[in-house]
């Protein structure tokens, strides 16, 4: 090989590592099934995960794939109870119990298809330059409706919410129910709209509360609830000041990720105090997802 072939060889092989995909599993380990949905932001992302924006999970079942290198502001949840053998009845109709996305379908649209609260999110940055860290998160921001978990196999913190929270949801929040009357939800209290002022609400962080230090936790109702029971989810926009919300994994690590619904609780062995809370610049947006540094 000549000279120049051999640096050009070696320039393509440094290109390569550097844009290296990551393997992502999702787990199904519910004993029902679940429609796992993937969401990319076209407005922070070129490149996309190797898997449709939305699937079928039998019970038991696991799927893999890989999602690009940088990924940013991505996240995957599960939709519960869903039917989609006829067309939605309107444009918001999501054809699923909860986490569902407007317009219904199997597959969720690759712009705007997020899941409709009450939800509970698996979130990542992957690769942010500035910190020279993965990000990732399980959120109740969006509300509840599955137990959910994200693992490494990198022995990085496992973020999760390991516990039903359905069933011992405060009744001002609690629901959708199904045809048992079971409920496959639980919604924040912003959701649930109980201070009736969503455009300027302590529980939104909306308006006159749209910073960590105007909404503490102590001003959003049931907080305590979501945290208790699942201490290493964020329970609120602001939660990265609980040190147990937002979590790191060093990006040279190039951890593979597992998101599990319905995780055993032999999962819940998370080592609080590895979370970078003080690093993350505070965002102005109730959505946390707006905190974390963006990759450029
Ligand atoms: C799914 O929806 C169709 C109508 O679109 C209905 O006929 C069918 O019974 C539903 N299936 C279930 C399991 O609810
Ligand atoms: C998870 O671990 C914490 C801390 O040990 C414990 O308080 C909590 O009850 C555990 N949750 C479950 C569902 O096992």
């Amino acid at each position: 090989m000549s000279r120049r072939r051999t640096v050009l060889a070696l320039a393509l092989a440094l290109v390569g590592a550097a844009s290296a995909q990551r393997t992502f599993t999702v787990r199904n380990d519910c004993p029902f099934t679940v429609w796992p949905a993937i969401f990319t932001d076209p407005g922070k992302n070129t490149e996309f995960p190797a898997i449709d924006t939305g699937w079928e999970a039998a019970p038991f079942s696991l799927r893999t794939f890989t999602v690009p290198h940088k990924w940013t502001a991505g996240r995957i949840w599960g939709r519960r109870d869903c039917n989609f053998s006829g067309p939605p009845a309107n444009a918001a109709d999501t054809q699923c119990l909860t986490g569902g996305c407007a317009g219904g379908g199997l597959l969720c649209q690759a712009a705007g298809g997020v899941g409709v609260p009450p939800a509970t999110l698996a979130e990542w940055t992957l690769d942010d330059p500035a910190s020279g860290n993965d990000f990732y998160d399980v959120s109740l921001v969006d509300g509840y409706n599955l137990p959910m978990s994200v693992s490494t196999n990198t022995g990085c913190p496992v973020a999760g919410c390991f516990v039903d929270l359905g069933p011992q949801c405060p009744d001002q929040l609690k629901g959708p129910f199904d045809a048992t009357g079971f409920p496959v939800g639980c919604k924040t209290a912003c959701l649930a709209n109980l201070d009736g002022t969503p455009d300027n609400s302590a529980n939104c962080c909306s308006g006159s509360h749209s910073t960590p230090a105007t909404c503490p936790n102590s001003g959003v109702q049931f907080y305590s609830y979501f945290k208790n029971a699942c201490p290493n989810a964020y329970a609120y926009a602001f939660d990265e000041s609980s040190g147990t919300a937002l979590w790191t994994c060093q990006s040279t690590f190039q951890a593979q990720y597992t998101v599990t619904f319905c995780p055993a609780q032999s999962e819940n062995f998370s080592t609080p105090g590895t979370a970078t809370a003080s690093s993350t610049p505070a965002g102005t947006h109730a959505l946390h997802l707006a905190n974390l540094p963006s990759a450029s």
